[in-house]
């Protein structure tokens, strides 16, 4: 069965070596004028990329204030001060240099000066839309989350460790400078939970009981094949430009809806999942998606048999004459290899954290919250499904 679907993916592309330089004007075009650039902890300070974005936006005659210092699992707080911020310097675009962090938080802060007057909280704990958003856009220097393009972001509550994600077309961003240069300085544990996050956003779309097309599927089997192959080259090889450019790209097309286009919107409960570890432990989101999904997938599997075994065989090379669940089981497994290859971890214990039982339940129950009524499309979860997955991760993995 092929869904109806609407596909809006609005964001100008512009990719390449030194596609940076065009920044300014590009800013220009948009409409922009007063530009907050926000960024992370020191990456881009410490390539002297701030200062060249600097040098070329004041050579644009574009009025600049700064908001530094977002962290991994953007914080709530950081919101709020870029809002202040905002308001004060009479903002009209946001500029992230940098991945998902500092791209969400310039979406947030982009919904708050949009609508003063309203919590922008309220959006993530969905107890209201947005009515407005000011233009965002990015430089991106980490190949992951692709809010680059999408229409996600994801902001945690540091008070309450709720990490609570918003969907909404309005902070599509205006543009996206790709250049895959940027993305050489990463250490390699950020270039390996990049290329899980990206694959695990096909994924998501991918592993359903509720409607596909084959052509959303082969461009969804093609770009899983491909971040595997670049992935393992990025491992050993991190100057390679043209894996990096790879990955980049395929970074961007996971996730602006285009591998999930006849689907019924996908499972994303291991992202979900995910989320209450990053909320509760503070972990690199790719790499705890590489420890919830072994158990994610052998807790589900035989209620998604069609689609484990396709997998196994299209994306994982599974070439047996077992039956379909052996498949199915035979894929879990080489995925889990595969993770090892690139020094992911499959397991909590191989992410380094220890939640007990208490904390657990704790973070099922968020879960169950936080998904509202889409609780999976391979399996709907119960908050005792939730718990036991957690369960299974906090042990081996099976
Ligand atoms: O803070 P700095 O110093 O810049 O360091 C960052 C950070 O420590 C570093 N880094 C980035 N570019 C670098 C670099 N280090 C060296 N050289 C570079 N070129 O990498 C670390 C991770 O950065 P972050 O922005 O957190 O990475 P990512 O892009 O993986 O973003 C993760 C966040 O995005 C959310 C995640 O939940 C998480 O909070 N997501 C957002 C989505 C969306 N908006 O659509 C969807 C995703 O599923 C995801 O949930
Ligand atoms: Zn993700």
């Amino acid at each position: 069965m092929i869904n109806n679907f609407e596909y809006y993916s609005p964001t100008r592309v512009v990719f390449g070596k030194g596609t940076e330089q065009q920044v300014g004007k590009l800013i220009k075009e948009y409409g922009g004028s007063r530009v907050l650039i926000v960024y992370g902890g020191k990456s881009a300070i410490h390539s002297g990329l701030l200062e060249k974005i600097k040098n070329i936006l004041l050579q644009e005659n574009l009025y600049i204030a700064e908001l530094g210092g977002v962290v991994p699992n953007p914080h709530l707080e950081k919101v709020y001060e870029g809002i202040q911020v905002g308001k004060r310097e009479q903002i009209d675009f946001l500029l992230a240099i940098g991945g998902g962090s500092t791209i969400d938080t310039a979406k947030a802060i982009a919904y708050g000066l949009a609508e003063p007057e309203k919590d922008v909280w309220e959006l993530y704990g969905h107890t209201r839309t947005a009515e407005k958003c000011l233009p965002v856009a990015s430089i991106l220097t980490i190949s992951a989350a692709g809010s680059e393009t999408s229409r996600g972001s994801v902001i945690t509550n540091e008070k309450t460790h709720a990490k609570r994600a918003y969907d909404d077309n309005l902070a599509r961003p205006k543009f996206a400078i790709m250049n895959p240069d940027l993305t050489k300085t990463l250490p390699d544990y950020q270039t390996e939970s990049g290329c899980v996050d990206i694959m695990m956003h096909t994924m998501e779309r991918y592993f359903t009981n509720g409607g596909n097309m084959e052509i959303t599927d082969a461009l969804a089997e093609g770009l899983l094949r491909t971040v595997m192959k670049n992935a393992q080259i990025l491992h050993t090889e991190p100057e390679n430009y043209e894996a990096r450019a790879e990955v980049m790209w395929a970074g961007s097309i996971a996730h602006n809806d285009l591998t999930g286009c006849g689907n019924d919107g996908g499972d994303f409960m291991s992202h979900k999942l995910e989320h209450e570890l990053g909320g509760m432990f503070d972990v690199t989101h790719g790499a705890g998606l590489a420890a919830i999904w072994p158990s994610w997938a052998r807790y589900v599997y035989q209620d998604c048999l069609p689609r484990f075994s396709r997998f196994a065989k299209n994306v994982m090379g599974v070439n047996s004459n077992a039956s379909e669940e052996e498949i199915a089981v035979q894929g879990i497994d080489a995925m889990e290899k595969f993770y090892h290859s690139i020094g992911m971890p499959i397991n909590f214990q191989e992410l380094g954290i220890h939640p007990d039982n208490q904390q657990i339940r704790e973070m099922a129950e968020r879960c169950c919250i936080a998904s509202g009524s889409h609780t999976g499309s391979a399996k709907k979860l119960t908050v005792e499904d939730m718990a036991a997955i957690y369960l299974m991760a906090n042990q081996t993995g099976k």
